[in-house]
């Protein structure tokens, strides 16, 4: 098995890493990261690598020198299964031990995760772990520190919410999408204005089958969601039933259909289908000419759910059923006219953009890149314009998902560099790798003594 699915004991920091290159002057600030982390509560095991309880990772950068700390999110979640020994949420592929009867005397039966275990974000003053429940989980960026829940200045009925928000820099507006599960069911993006914590829904349609929706798309002047043929045939069995995933059925049959916003007034300006794929991660949407353009990472079917049971991950030998991937660009007529499709490269996930890009005709994007064989072992710069790409790879690595800084006086768009934790499981050590992000060549090599789990995403903040 690869070390980066075992479970972490426990958190540990280092103060000062062993450090080889030359880190940029610049490049000051700390690289925040979340993923699963532990996969055992007393003798019980979870099924699904997106269970795992959340550990909150800490790279601080500082005049060339590199130090580490990780802490476990103190989530409810966390706590309570740990004191019990025993799952008492209903996360997201896993499913506390009892029958109907028990879950509603139990009381749990509304209880979804509050294991923010996906991404990191920062909410006006305020740092938050989130997942795809509720709860944004805020923590102290200084000690890793769980602080509780943030506290939002509204009464928004949520069911889910993508742990994936925009945030419009010429605005000052952060944007997120809301699934409400219910008699009726409603999606509606929320938008929350400057340091404000008051978010204010719009955009709001009823659906018949909600989607699962990992992530959506804003450009200038709208924002658009995707609706993937993996939804809920019946939402009450979701708030009363098995565990989250479960309730999601693949049709391949249906369309996916992006639903296009007027992102001021909410209004819709567009529906449009195209064959079915699934989905976790858009890439970047923008407008040009007549088009509305959006580049996803695409996926034949949702079988990628499945490669990612723990079952499948913690096998004999490395070799992990993923799914062949697509960065598929789609172009979407504002007004009439067919859609163009168009595959502008294969096989890689986790896509980053330099985010100052987003909402704009962009360049570069990068990712990791995926396959049967290995999973994910190398890093990938993918060029839209020139179509000459670039990768990073060294023997028995594992890189994780690439963060782009940009330099502070950056001249172009790729000035600036990449950082990813990645795990040599040979030497089992992770380390943090810098890239040059124009000339994808190391800089910098900080090297832990030990290995991490494998991370799902995060920020650089400075
Ligand atoms: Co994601």
């Amino acid at each position: 098995m690869l070390v980066g699915f075992q479970s972490l004991e426990k958190c540990f920091s280092v103060d000062s890493l062993s450090v080889r290159g030359t880190i940029p002057q610049w490049l000051n600030g700390n690289l925040l990261r979340n993923g699963p982390a532990k996969f055992e509560v007393g003798s019980n095991r979870y099924r699904h690598w997106f269970d795992g309880l959340a550990l909150l990772h800490k790279f601080s950068i500082k005049n060339g020198k590199v130090s580490y700390q990780n802490c476990f999110l103190n989530s409810g979640e966390c706590k309570e299964n740990t004191e019990k020994g025993q799952f008492s949420y209903r996360s997201f592929a896993t499913d506390p031990c009892g029958g109907i009867f028990k879950r509603i005397f139990s009381g749990w039966f509304n209880r979804f995760s509050d294991n923010a275990n996906v991404n990191i974000s920062k909410i006006g003053r305020h740092f938050v772990a989130l997942t795809e429940t509720p709860m944004s989980v805020e923590f102290d960026a200084g000690t890793l520190q769980t602080k509780g829940y943030l506290k939002y200045d509204d009464n928004l009925k949520i069911s889910t919410v993508t742990a994936h928000p925009h945030h419009d820099a010429k605005t000052n507006t952060s944007y997120n999408l809301v699934s409400k599960y219910g008699l009726r069911n409603k999606c509606y993006f929320y938008k929350l204005e400057g340091n404000g914590l008051k978010r204010r829904p719009f955009a709001e349609s009823s659906v018949s089958n909600p989607s699962y929706q990992h992530s959506f798309a804003i450009t200038e002047n709208y924002i658009i969601r995707t609706d993937i043929p993996f939804y809920v045939k019946n939402s009450l069995k979701l708030l009363f039933g098995r565990p989250f995933i479960e309730n999601f059925h693949w049709d391949h049959e249906k369309s996916t259909v992006f639903s296009v916003f007027n992102k001021i007034t909410g209004e819709l300006i567009a529906k449009h289908s195209v064959p079915a794929f699934f989905t976790f991660h858009h890439v970047n949407a923008f407008e040009k000419d007549t088009d509305i353009i959006i580049d996803v990472v695409t996926y034949e079917d949702a079988s990628i759910i499945q490669s990612l049971y723990l079952e499948n991950l913690r096998g004999t030998d490395l070799h992990i059923p993923f799914p062949e991937t697509q960065l598929t660009r789609f172009k979407l007529p504002r007004n009439k006219g067919a859609i163009k499709t168009e595959r502008l490269y294969q096989n890689l996930e986790l896509p980053r953009i330099n985010y100052q890009y987003n909402t704009m005709d962009y360049r570069y994007l990068y990712g990791i890149g995926v396959h049967s064989k290995t999973i994910f072992d190398h890093l990938i710069k993918v060029d839209l314009k020139t179509r000459v790409h670039r990768t990073w790879k060294q023997a028995d690595c594992f890189p994780g998902e690439p963060v782009f800084v940009p330099n502070p006086h950056a001249s172009s768009e790729d000035d600036g560099v990449i950082l990813s934790v990645v795990l040599n499981e040979q030497s089992q050590q992770s380390f943090l790798l810098i890239l040059d992000a124009s000339s994808f060549k190391e800089l910098a090599v900080a090297t832990l003594a030990k290995p991490l789990p494998f991370g799902l995403h995060g920020i650089f903040a400075t």
